[in-house]
């Protein structure tokens, strides 16, 4: 799309923030009818708006490490053990943090939580555009959080706010709650568009840089499309975060997706309760089902989360189908790995899964993206064909490969410690997997082949 350049006036849509030199009365982007609307070119693109950082000389590398500028180094500790792991060590000062999630998941209650805590020692601002001061009043006594130096302000407009936080001194962190309310005098456009979104989070990003403040925007991710979503701004800030749950159930899952200050793909895990969020901390115990009595299409794996190692039960139900085309249903893995799967142990171990409906699930509502797990996929798969448990005090995992071989994953040992942690006894693992020392009060079992795999599961 050519996009007007020389032009003193250009046309912008206000759904999907693209832009052409005439008027039109459909967006020829997004397909939206009667949403270009005219916007001064001088306005929008000047340097004003868009510079990020304050105007400075070129350095070299050298000189720019021997900056020892405190303020840009210090973590502020959010005082929640979960998102300060997440986060990489706490928050970044000058850092621009997007937490997104489903609407009621705890994103403002965890972020209250937060802004209670580092405004105990310096100056937070809690600005929201969907509550009443009154309302967030209530959720911190409820919360049973207070904090000298935290203020609160309920505002949309965006200039409003970085004046207030502006005139606060020593700043520490800025709260926006949710970005997709805010709206900025410089665009002609309504709260929660591609336009004022990417404005605002500009406008935000260049306070953060300049003052060096946390910024942290609350995004609400939203399925029926009404709002635009956080995603448009993953590209905009340093660390992007979000949460997750399965429906009804307590447990929040906050992960990190970008983290220029940090890994990405650690997981902090909460429990929400009458009294807020509260940190996990031994995550294993609340995935595996409580009753540990052997049933069978049930087996233990234990998955990497981050740097934690995770007990995960996993569970297959293999019935005889009276369908045409039995049916396969993968909750929690991916569907094509669970064909994938059912047609090597077909094919190489010679048991054919395909009269059956086979579905396939994670206990506790997470998700196994990793390929560690095919074995206890298929374990338990066949338990649940041969209508047999495998011992409750049994671990497994291992990739699978196209040929039937079983290859070895990564953090092996660190993944067999968590199990023996938890006392478990046995373990099914790739051959390359065993670790040069025994670990005490666990049988390993190597195998190299998915045959010798379902042989030790000791099933008839
Ligand atoms: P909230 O943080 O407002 O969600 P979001 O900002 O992501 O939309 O959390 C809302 C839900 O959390 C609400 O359904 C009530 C529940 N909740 C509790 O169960 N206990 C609590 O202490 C609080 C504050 C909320
Ligand atoms: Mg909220």
């Amino acid at each position: 799309m050519a996009k007007s350049t020389s032009a003193k006036t250009a046309y912008v849509c206000a759904d999907c923030g693209d832009s052409v030199a005439k008027w039109q009365g459909q967006c020829p982007s997004c397909g939206a009818w009667n949403t270009l609307k005219a916007i001064a070119v001088a306005a929008h693109s000047g340097a004003k708006s868009k510079r990020l950082v304050a105007a400075s000389a070129a350095m070299s590398l050298e000189q720019a490490l021997k900056l020892n500028d405190d303020r840009l180094q210090q973590r502020h500790d959010t005082q929640s053990s979960e998102l300060n792991r997440v986060l990489g060590g706490g928050l970044v000062a000058g850092s621009v943090t997007l937490i997104g999630g489903d609407p009621g998941i705890g994103k403002s209650t965890l972020l209250l939580k937060v802004a209670a805590a580092v405004g105990t020692q310096s100056a937070v601002l809690y600005a929201t555009g969907e509550e009443s001061v009154h309302q967030i009043a209530l959720r911190a006594k409820r919360l049973g959080v207070s904090a000298d130096h935290l203020t609160l302000l309920a505002e949309t407009e965006l200039e409003t706010i970085l004046e207030q936080a502006e005139r606060l001194t020593d700043v520490r962190l800025l709260v926006i709650d949710s970005v997709q309310t805010m709206v900025s005098a410089a665009v002609e456009s309504s709260a929660g568009s591609v336009l004022q979104l990417r404005e605002c989070t500009a406008r935000l990003v260049e306070f953060a840089k300049r003052t060096h403040t946390a910024v942290v925007l609350i995004g609400h991710v939203t399925k029926d499309g009404q709002i635009a979503g956080p995603r448009v701004l993953e590209h905009l800030v340093d660390t992007v975060l979000y949460f997750e749950s399965d429906a009804q159930s307590r447990f929040r899952l906050l992960r990190s997706i970008k983290n220029r200050f940090g890994a990405t793909g650690e997981l902090g895990l909460f429990v929400m309760d009458g009294s807020g969020l509260k940190e996990v901390r031994n995550p294993s115990a609340i995935f595996l089902s409580r009753a540990r009595e052997t049933v069978p299409g049930s087996v233990v794996t234990i998955t990497r989360e981050g740097t934690r190692s995770v007990l995960l039960e996993v569970q297959v139900l293999a019935d005889p189908s009276r369908l045409e085309h039995p049916r396969r249903v993968a909750v929690g893995l991916d569907q094509a790995r669970l064909h994938l799967l059912l047609a090597v142990l077909s094919k190489h171990v010679g048991l054919s899964l395909g009269a059956c409906d086979v579905f396939a699930n994670v206990v506790g509502g997470l998700k196994i993206a990793e390929t560690s797990a095919d074995l206890a996929w298929i374990a338990a798969a066949v338990s649940s064909f041969k209508n047999q448990a495998v011992s409750s005090r049994l671990v497994v995992f291992g990739e699978c490969g196209l040929s039937g071989e079983v290859r070895p994953i990564a953090f092996g040992e660190e993944r067999l410690k968590e199990a023996a942690l938890h006392g478990f006894t046995h373990a099914i693992i790739p051959k390359a997997n065993l670790p040069r020392e025994p670990i005490d009060g666990l049988h390993l079992i190597g195998v190299s082949h998915l045959e010798e795999a379902i042989k030790a599961l000791g099933l008839r």
